[in-house]
């Protein structure tokens, strides 16, 4: 089955955890008294960029800010479908200065970018599933933005309510594996939006609670490859049956600010 599953390059925008560290609490994850190996951190996302570039995707950066240690998490910033960008408007105000900074990388790199007016955290909550967009809320994308960004992309936005504040982003809770299908924690999302995940998506992968745990729905598909947390070993043998090749990455460090391989990651969609 394995043959069967088809990848397609990606383009990635990242930035490297050079200031990383936990200094506020904005998510349950985080705990600004317990130490943050900063040398592992970097260490650790150094080999997700490298397992990218190893499997045929293109991956560019964003230069790091000092004083804003939350900015490895790129897959927040914005949210891209057919070259056209929709900025983000970060619910906390410690994170709200990196939209300068990404929305000037954008600039730069021949973009423009549309600042919403109400609170949306990039691809953290606006998943694109190839047809439609899935949206996040209940912590921090506002279901204003859903239909803000709708209005912008002309595509369906469809909400679902996150529950749990451990999973507070739905890209923690839920991801793409190709046009077809996804992989999700139900327990994540109220009752309605479950009743809505399965009959959208009725072969989806489910997740447990201690993958979701680990991180194990902040993975990034190509199609076939799954960059997926070493911990999600229940999960990782699921795609496997399923014809998905998972590729091990650990970011254990940064699962101490509540975020992992996808939260790293933004993708570009030309
Ligand atoms: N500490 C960051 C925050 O709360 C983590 C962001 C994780 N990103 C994600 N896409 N889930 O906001």
């Amino acid at each position: 089955m394995a043959d069967t599953r088809v990848q397609r390059p990606r383009r990635f925008l990242v930035c490297e955890p050079r200031h990383f560290t936990v200094q506020y609490a904005i998510n349950p994850w985080m705990r600004p008294d317990a130490p943050v190996d900063a040398a592992l951190a970097r260490s650790q996302w150094q080999a997700l960029i490298d397992a990218y570039r190893a499997h045929g995707h293109t991956v560019d950066a964003v230069d790091p800010v000092p004083g804003l240690p939350d900015m490895v998490f790129a897959a927040n910033a914005a949210f891209v479908v057919g070259g056209r960008v929709f900025g983000s408007l970060f619910h906390a105000p410690e994170r709200r200065p990196e939209s300068l900074h990404y929305d000037s990388w954008f600039k730069t790199a021949g973009y423009d970018v549309y600042r919403p007016l109400a609170v949306t955290e990039g691809e953290g909550d606006l998943v694109w599933t190839g047809r439609y967009v899935l949206a996040g809320t209940g912590f921090r994308t506002t279901p204003d933005a859903h239909r803000e960004a709708q209005e912008f992309f002309g595509h369906p936005v469809i909400t679902l309510t996150l529950v749990d504040p451990y999973f507070y982003h739905l890209d923690t809770a839920l991801f793409v594996l190709d046009d077809d299908n996804v992989a999700y924690y139900p327990e994540a999302f109220s009752a309605d939006s479950r009743e809505v995940l399965r009959r959208l998506y009725p072969d989806a992968v489910l997740a447990t609670r201690d993958d979701a745990l680990a991180f194990g729905l902040n993975s990034v598909s190509d199609g076939r490859h799954v960059f997926i947390a070493p911990q999600a070993e229940v999960l990782a043998e699921r795609l496997a049956t399923h014809g998905y090749d998972p590729v091990p990455v650990d970011l254990s460090e940064l699962h101490k600010a509540g975020g992992g391989i996808k939260c790293c990651t933004q993708e570009i969609r030309s």
